[in-house]
């Protein structure tokens, strides 16, 4: 952890940061990965989402939420009139993820690889700086807060990471979930409220 938080910080832009990252040999999921997800989207967005780690699909691809998860994703960010290729200020999203490799078969990332690689994670924020984070599911609320509990945590505002940040359902979880898009729905609307609150 402490090369990572060295190296995090001496990246002085997004292009060093993943190059940093690329070069990073501390974190045994790298080894089983084929592509470093690094991210998406526009860095002047408003708003940075931070998801889980790469599925098999982004993987392949080399960016992150590109298989259903991403479809649904991309979806939920239209109703508000967001969209991750626009590079208009108020429609733009960029998107990352605590882990930039994709964990063998998809199993959960372990906390130890979690906060290895949030050094990382904390510097990409900082570069990019957002007005507000979304953090996606457990693994990014375990990351970011320290803690899991999505159920209690989504919807609630919390200042982490210098600016506010709203947890919500992951989109992979609502997959198999659909009647807790409701709750989905109403985070979504609050993001959209709390950026016009920001001006
Ligand atoms: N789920 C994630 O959390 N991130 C991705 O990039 C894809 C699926």
């Amino acid at each position: 952890v402490e090369v990572a938080k060295t190296l995090a910080q001496q990246a002085g832009d997004l292009k060093q940061l993943k190059a940093a990252i690329a070069n990073f040999d501390h974190c045994a999921l790298k080894r089983g990965a084929r592509s470093l997800v690094f991210s998406d989207g526009h860095p002047s967005a408003r708003v940075m989402i931070i998801g889980e780690a790469p599925g098999r699909d982004e993987d392949r691809i080399g960016r992150p939420f590109v298989g259903r998860a991403g479809q649904l994703l991309d979806k939920m960010l239209a109703a508000i009139d967001m969209d991750r290729t626009s590079e208009d200020k108020d429609a733009a999203v960029y998107i990352t993820n605590v882990l930039p490799w994709r964990p063998p078969q998809n199993r959960d990332p372990q906390p130890e690889e979690i906060f290895m690689m949030m050094p990382f994670v904390r510097r990409h924020v900082e570069l990019v700086d957002p007005d507000v984070v979304v953090l996606m599911g457990n693994i990014a609320c375990h990351g970011v807060l320290g803690k899991r509990g999505i159920t209690r945590l989504r919807g609630q505002w919390v200042e982490a990471l210098g600016r506010p940040v709203l947890p919500m359902f992951h989109p992979a979880f609502l997959l198999r979930s659909p009647h807790m898009k409701r709750e989905a729905w109403a985070d979504l609307l609050d993001l959209k409220a709390k950026l016009k609150s920001l001006g």
